[in-house]
């Protein structure tokens, strides 16, 4: 969302061979990707810090702020190259500017108002969480506003009404942990090889075990409403793993086979109880989006745990008892990625959302635009939670307001 906005002429906004560049830095994956108007994605590069992931566990933000600065020259030079492009073919440039961590997000901002001060380009400021579900149309050209999207990553766990470009209506949110958090640590917990992060580590262990061999209990089936919590459940995969005397210091690897089953267990039964958290809360969310918008037709699922095999399987029994229709960008797409960065930023310039280019000596200290916490939609009345305990500080207005507030100027 650009801070300032300009509404281009009539015969521009159908124009149809915009070229932009997408940059994301946002948590620990390094993306650059080059995409077209009509939707052909010319290239996408993608380095991750996995071997960081894996010696610490988890993001460490100054370590992976330098991951980034070390790869974001090469990153954005290949996803050029690879699509027979230099900067001066682009239209605009279009970069993450939040929510994530502020000292990762500086480094793709920056590169970003580089390039466009180079090269006198329009710049656009995309929502992370906005891309993710924006990039599924581009994978389905016939998905319409309004739709359903469920977006669950490692930072995040949403389900939200999106109204229009912009517009979302939070109807749950996470009250601690995102799923993905919880794959990771209970991954890192069963000593798994983290390489390719915990999601898909648990993925394929799961397929090996018995789902119904530990009794994990659903989150928060008190709270009739549409909010996720996962931090319960890993406390009681912790404990699952303590009372069977598993010990995490031996990688999966090397253990016995006898041992390998039961984390094989854990993990299938884990699965099993962390997705029929969601499926429950989709019903649900899937009762109250269509009796504000009876129109809906598709429940998106995206973000990097929706590349999950099992999870596609499970929500789309969900989405056709309701007689809907489930769409899911391929796990590439699903996965932080450059290219749901440049079609959120093609969405955006289309509507004349966008920041002219920056001066070409930025003043010093010149304070960048970042939104490390940044909602994405209003909270719908009734889905607001009673076990809520979010901390509120330093919290950017919601997209949702700010693409308001623009509306309301122009009108
Ligand atoms: O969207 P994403 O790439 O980054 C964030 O914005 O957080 O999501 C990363 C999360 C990690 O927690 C990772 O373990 C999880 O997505 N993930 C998966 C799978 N692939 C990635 N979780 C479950 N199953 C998978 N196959
Ligand atoms: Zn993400």
């Amino acid at each position: 969302m650009s801070t300032t906005s300009r509404t281009l002429r009539s015969n521009d906004v159908f124009k149809d061979d915009l070229v932009v560049l997408g940059i994301e830095t946002s948590c620990d994956d390094t993306a650059a990707a080059v995409v077209r108007s009509d939707g052909e994605i010319l290239s996408q590069v993608v380095s991750s810090q996995a071997d960081l992931l894996a010696k610490y566990g988890g993001v460490a933000p100054k370590m992976a702020e330098e991951a980034h600065s070390q790869v974001i020259d090469q990153v954005v030079q290949d996803a050029l190259d690879k699509a027979n492009l230099t900067e001066a073919d682009l239209s605009a440039v279009a970069v993450t500017i939040g929510p994530g961590l502020s000292l990762c997000l500086r480094v793709g901002v920056q590169k970003a108002r580089n390039i466009a001060a180079t090269y006198q380009l329009p710049i656009v400021g995309v929502h992370h969480m906005e891309a993710h579900a924006l990039v599924a149309r581009l994978c389905d050209k016939d998905l319409q506003f309004p739709f359903m999207a469920l977006l669950i990553s490692g930072g995040h766990n949403l389900i939200v009404l999106a109204r229009d470009l912009g517009q979302y209506l939070q109807l749950g949110t996470t009250i601690d942990d995102a799923i993905g958090e919880a794959y990771d640590k209970s991954a890192k917990w069963l000593g798994l090889d983290l390489r390719k992060s915990g999601g898909p580590a648990i993925e394929e262990l799961a397929r090996r075990g018995d789902a119904k061999s530990v009794k994990f209990s659903v989150p928060m089936k008190q709270h009739k409403d549409c909010n996720f919590s996962y931090a319960g459940l890993k406390t009681q995969v912790k404990l699952a793993i303590e009372s069977k005397n598993i010990n995490a210091g031996i990688p999966f690897s090397s253990a016995s086979i006898q041992d390998q089953g039961l984390r094989a267990d854990i993990a299938a039964s884990f699965q099993r109880v962390a997705v029929l958290h969601l499926e429950e809360r989709c019903e649900r969310a899937i009762q109250w989006a269509l009796e504000i918008e009876p129109s809906i037709k598709h429940l998106v699922v995206s973000g990097g745990v929706a590349s999950n095999q099992y999870v596609r399987a499970r929500l789309n029994e969900v989405v056709a008892r309701n007689s809907l229709q489930l769409v899911c960008p391929p796990p590439s797409l699903c996965t932080d990625n450059g290219v749901m960065i440049a079609w959120t930023g093609i969405e955006n310039f289309r509507l004349g959302r966008f920041d002219s280019p920056p001066p070409a000596i930025e003043p010093d200290g010149c304070q960048l635009d970042l939104r490390p916490r940044w909602p994405l939609g209003e909270e719908y009345e009734r889905g607001r939670s009673v076990a809520r305990s979010m901390r509120t500080a330093r919290i950017h207005p919601s997209l949702t307001s700010l693409t308001q507030a623009l509306q309301d100027q122009c009108s």
